[in-house]
């Protein structure tokens, strides 16, 4: 991973913005060359490969040639069908997982592992199940070792922001879904990370809550200005949350279309209403819907197969 070259370090400063809202956003369009970004990207992702061995020397492939970015201050989502590498994507530019060819750069320095500039949350719920919801909060924080009185004065003001005041000393497991995911949201933000990666965060929940949730965080990012790169199933959550979308192809996931939303950053719900909104929903539904002009004919359900697999000769 990283091609060998010099890592972002560990902290980094959190996105401003204007009281209004958001900073401007970058025109994108032109690809960074090797070891640097393009000015204005927080996150660029050129020619992204990724395999995983499947065993005796055969590999699966799951991301081939991912081109993206991702302007500082703007919240992308990335949709696609399940099994087409969206959270192995997320995880990558988390520094979770090693890619096999192409560039992750953060603020124009490559990924070469976890850090505090980037806040995770993951697709199944991933509390501490042994610590209190504001341990849980602080976890980020004791790691990078952040005195007590300061780290207790952020945990204070991260679970005011995340509505969960009341519930400082309860454990996960006496909460909703919605209020772990609220937690979890909470820790992400907690080392204030300039990029907040969200995999599929409200797909567990509730068409209620999950409507709540998308307030809140679209409330999240216009207050913290913060970068986001999102992976969701949910079409109308997309348009309704993002700047701009990716629609990934399936087996192996290629960017097969980047849409941009025009409802601005001050957007309401009464947006869903919008004929534009509904006419991007029907636009996306038949992208994700409608075979790729190299899928085989023999009927792929978008899953990986054993058999969709190759072998490297070593
Ligand atoms: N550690 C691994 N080892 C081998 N194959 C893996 C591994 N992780 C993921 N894969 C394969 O890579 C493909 C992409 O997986 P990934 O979890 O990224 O998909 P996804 O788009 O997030 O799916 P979903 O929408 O269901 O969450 C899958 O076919 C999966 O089987
Ligand atoms: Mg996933």
């Amino acid at each position: 991973m990283g091609q060998g070259l010099t890592g972002r370090s560990a902290m980094a400063n959190t996105v401003t913005a204007d009281d209004s809202g958001h900073p401007e956003h970058s025109s994108a369009g032109e690809h960074p060359s090797a070891g640097e970004g393009v000015v204005g990207h927080k996150l660029d992702i050129v020619g992204l490969e990724k395999d995983f061995e499947s065993g005796r020397g055969r590999f699966t492939r799951a991301l081939d040639g991912i081109d993206l970015h991702v302007d500082t201050g703007e919240f992308v989502c990335i949709l696609g069908a399940s099994g087409c590498g969206k959270s192995t994507l997320l995880n990558i530019v988390a520094g979770l997982e090693h890619h096999t060819a192409g560039q992750v750069l953060v603020d124009g320095e490559p990924v070469v592992g976890p850090g505090a500039d980037r806040g995770m949350v993951f697709q199944a719920y991933s509390l501490y199940p042994w610590r209190t919801v504001a341990e849980n909060v602080a976890f980020g924080l004791e790691c990078a070792g952040m005195a007590k009185a300061e780290r207790s004065e952020r945990v204070r003001e991260l679970l005011g922001v995340v509505g969960l005041s009341n519930f400082a000393d309860v454990l996960p497991k006496k909460l909703s879904g919605g209020m772990r995911q609220r937690v979890a949201i909470a820790r992400a933000l907690a080392p204030r990370p300039d990029l907040l990666l969200l995999d599929e965060p409200f797909g567990a929940l509730d068409a209620q809550t999950k409507r709540s949730m998308q307030e809140f965080i679209h409330l999240v990012w216009r207050r913290t200005g913060s970068t986001i790169l999102m992976v969701t199933h949910d079409i109308a959550e997309a348009v309704y949350l993002s700047d701009r979308i990716y629609v990934l192809t399936s087996r192996p996931g290629r960017v097969g279309a980047e849409i941009p939303i025009p409802f601005g950053a001050d957007r309401a719900p009464r947006v869903k209403r919008d004929p534009r909104f509904l006419d991007l929903l029907d636009e996306i539904e038949d992208m994700l819907h409608s075979p790729r002009p190299d899928d085989d004919p023999s009927g792929h359900d978008g899953e990986l197969h054993p058999d969709d697999t190759y072998e490297v000769l070593v």
